[in-house]
């Protein structure tokens, strides 16, 4: 079969391998679709920090079965599937508490180990997701971007009758905004310098949508809550100008949840955080309840993952999508690599 691997900064090579051979607790899926993000081109250009060369991304996929293993429960050839990335150690004081997604020993499928960009994938049949018949492969393949709005949504204060702000109007900040929505929040407000963005945002639902390069936040914040204000602020960007934003704006003793990933380390106004009683939450990737519910929630029309695929590139031409992101960042979203 063929694979992909990123073997050193800006260079994807293919070669041929054995179509792997599974252990009865796994499946093996012939892969549909991957998907494209934040961390890979952090990756693709030699600069994530917890990834190393040489390494077969891909985190988001969708693929059908087509072998089960002799342990395998509830899951059949021809079932669409996509996996939950995240393996751990169930031991670790984060894993009994059920909070694995922070295991101390965390490992991320196509960042630490082995990714899906290949043509048959296997995988433990304990991250697998079954996909509802309504929605497509290539839907499926962004179900993992989206839980991870769902997960910060449920970190700080709940978020139903609330007034949210969500910084970044990325694949990131979109979820997490959709997902507020999703979750009862009375109304959301996303900011972005990038209008082509925040339209997009306004186009899966998003009530609220600012650019703050051209507006204050302040003023933004006025306009879409008037004297209520912002009850909770989601920092989706990961640099330190947005999270000083967040402790300007927020009212006294509120949530403030760190979702971008930083950098660098950045200098916070933390005089205000201790004086007004903020809180500053931290969230990374989701746990499995946050995953089904996800699903869930794009099947039934909550989350709507569609107006983020900007493009869609067959698998030789891997390497021309990471060209294609670098080139027309201002105007694509999600990108999806199709088998
Ligand atoms: N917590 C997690 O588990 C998790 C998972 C995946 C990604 N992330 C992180 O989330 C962040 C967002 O990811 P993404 O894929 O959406 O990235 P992205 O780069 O596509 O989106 C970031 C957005 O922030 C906007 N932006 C830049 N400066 C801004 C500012 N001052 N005010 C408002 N908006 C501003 C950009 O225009 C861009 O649209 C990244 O740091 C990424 O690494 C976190
Ligand atoms: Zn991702
Ligand atoms: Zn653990």
């Amino acid at each position: 079969m063929k694979q992909a691997i990123l073997t050193k900064p800006e260079t994807i090579e293919f070669s041929e391998i054995e179509k792997p051979v599974i252990q009865p607790h796994e499946i093996l899926m012939k892969v549909k679709n991957i998907g494209i993000c934040g961390s890979d081109i952090h990756a693709y250009y030699g600069k994530h920090p917890f990834m190393s060369f040489p390494i077969r991304l891909g985190h988001e996929m969708a693929g059908e079965i087509v072998e089960v293993g002799a342990d395998v429960k509830d899951l059949k050839v021809g079932d669409l599937v996509t996996a939950m990335p995240q393996t751990f150690c169930h031991e670790c004081e984060p894993c009994k508490e059920g909070r694995y997604n922070i295991c101390n020993t965390l490992d991320v499928i196509g960042c630490q180990t082995p990714g899906a960009a290949c043509e048959y994938f296997n995988v433990d049949s304990a991250l697998i997701k079954k996909i509802p018949e309504s929605m497509s492969a290539r839907t499926a393949a962004t179900i993992e971007p989206a839980a991870v709005g769902v997960h910060a949504v449920r970190r700080g204060q709940s978020v139903v009758g609330k007034n949210v702000v969500v910084m970044g109007a990325g694949t990131i900040g979109n979820v997490t905004a959709q997902a507020a929505m999703a979750e009862g929040a009375k109304a959301v407000l996303i900011t972005d310098f990038s209008d082509y963005r925040l339209e997009l945002a306004k186009s899966c639902g998003i009530p609220f949508a600012a650019n703050t390069g051209k507006v204050t936040m302040q003023e933004a914040i006025k306009e879409a809550f008037g004297d209520e204000g912002a009850d909770i602020f989601f920092e989706c960007v990961g640099i330190g100008a947005t999270v000083n934003q967040a402790i300007e704006c927020s009212k006294k003793g509120h949530d403030i949840i760190i979702v971008g990933v930083y950098g660098s380390t950045p200098e916070i106004n933390m005089a205000w955080v201790q004086d007004r009683e903020f809180r500053l939450i931290g969230s990374l990737m989701y746990v499995d309840k946050d995953f089904q519910d996800t699903i869930d929630y794009m099947a039934a029309g909550k989350i709507n993952m569609e107006p983020l695929v900007s493009k869609v590139f067959p698998f030789d031409q891997y390497p021309e999508a990471f060209k294609y992101i670098e080139q027309n960042k201002d105007t694509s979203l999600k990108i999806l690599i199709e088998m």
